[in-house]
């Protein structure tokens, strides 16, 4: 692999108990530890290259040059890793998913997670996994719990040099999978960004922060004991209390659906008819199934039969964010 030269693989992950909100939104120290388990079919690659021959940095998305706000948050994040090398080279990223682009599926934290190690990797840094973990963390908050492998938990911290996240459990730990049905939906959303801003103006915020710490525990405790019956109910609570914080912040952001509701609806059916099947929610249309590998199957045939739901994809827990030698270009 050349020296200024690397590319990267990372999974996205979806959260268990949710990031919601920050205690410092420039360098995004959240308010509480979140909990997720990383997405195996849900990934991002990026190749990044220095190259001191170029006059501007290139950004390529998928098959596009990045919109403006896309390449503006990727040169600031690239700007942290020309800093920590004391670089200034013109660099060369390009990045795909695979999953549909506009999905609806959370990108930022594959992408940043992807981003973080290829970048540093090419700029000749070789950084530890937790200094890799609080670089991606600025550039996407959820993008720290995509660089350590398997079921991981968020350590909030109180500033940047505590905040990162660790791996709790390895993949094999636990078969889970996350069925994420793929609602359609016309409606633009708003960015998680904008999200967390606006969090601190729902007067039922303070009451969630008080709430998790003993969540916060379920989980982990759930989670280490495999025990679904009681990591469901958990993971469900957390999921709807974002959306309860969204709604109510001012200005209220709705990310429900009606078709988001109605395969949370089927999920509850299908839970009393015996086949143990729980929700979360992201900041999106889409509803992401969890259940044990020998019920993912059952699961998603049924969700295909909804006609909200375009598309089903099927994730093990995945592993860390890790170097591969093809690279894009
Ligand atoms: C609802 O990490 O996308 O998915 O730091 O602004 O990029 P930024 O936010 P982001 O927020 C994720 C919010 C969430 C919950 C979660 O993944 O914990």
């Amino acid at each position: 692999m050349s020296a200024h030269k690397a590319t990267c693989i990372s999974c996205s992950n979806i959260a268990f108990i949710k990031y919601w909100g920050n205690r410092d939104a420039a360098l995004r120290i959240p308010l509480n530890n979140s909990i997720s388990m990383n997405l195996d079919h849900a990934t991002t690659t990026t190749t990044v290259a220095f190259d001191a021959a170029l006059n501007d940095d290139e950004i390529v998305i998928g098959d596009a040059p990045a919109n403006a706000a896309q390449r503006a948050r990727v040169i600031a994040h690239l700007g942290r890793v020309r800093a920590l090398a004391k670089i200034e080279t013109r660099v060369r990223v390009e990045s795909r998913n695979n999953f549909p682009m506009g999905a609806g599926i959370a990108s930022s934290a594959s992408a940043f997670a992807a981003l973080s190690l290829a970048a540093t990797r090419a700029a000749g840094l070789e950084l530890p996994e937790r200094e890799l973990s609080i670089l991606a963390r600025q550039g996407s908050g959820s993008a720290c719990r995509s660089i350590p492998g398997g079921f991981v938990e968020w350590l909030a911290g109180s500033e940047n040099a505590n905040s990162y996240a660790v791996s709790i459990a390895p993949p094999s730990f636990w078969d889970l999978r996350d069925v994420i049905a793929l609602v359609s939906t016309e409606e633009k959303k708003v960015g998680s960004t904008d999200g967390h801003a606006a969090a601190a103006s729902s007067h039922f915020l303070a009451e969630r922060v008080n709430a998790l710490p003993a969540r916060l525990a379920r989980v982990r405790r759930a989670l280490f004991a495999r025990d679904l019956a009681a990591l469901g109910p958990a993971i469900e609570e957390d999921a709807v209390e974002l959306h309860l914080i969204a709604m109510t912040s001012a200005p209220p952001i709705y990310y429900w659906s009606p078709g988001m509701v109605r395969v949370i609806q089927a999920a509850q059916r299908w839970r009393a008819d015996g086949l143990a099947v729980y929700f979360t929610l992201d900041a999106g249309p889409n509803v992401h199934l969890i259940c044990e590998a020998q019920d993912a199957d059952q699961v998603a045939a049924r969700a295909r039969e909804i006609s909200d739901v375009q598309q089903v994809i099927v994730n093990a827990p995945g592993g860390a964010a890790r170097l591969i030698e093809e690279h894009l270009f």
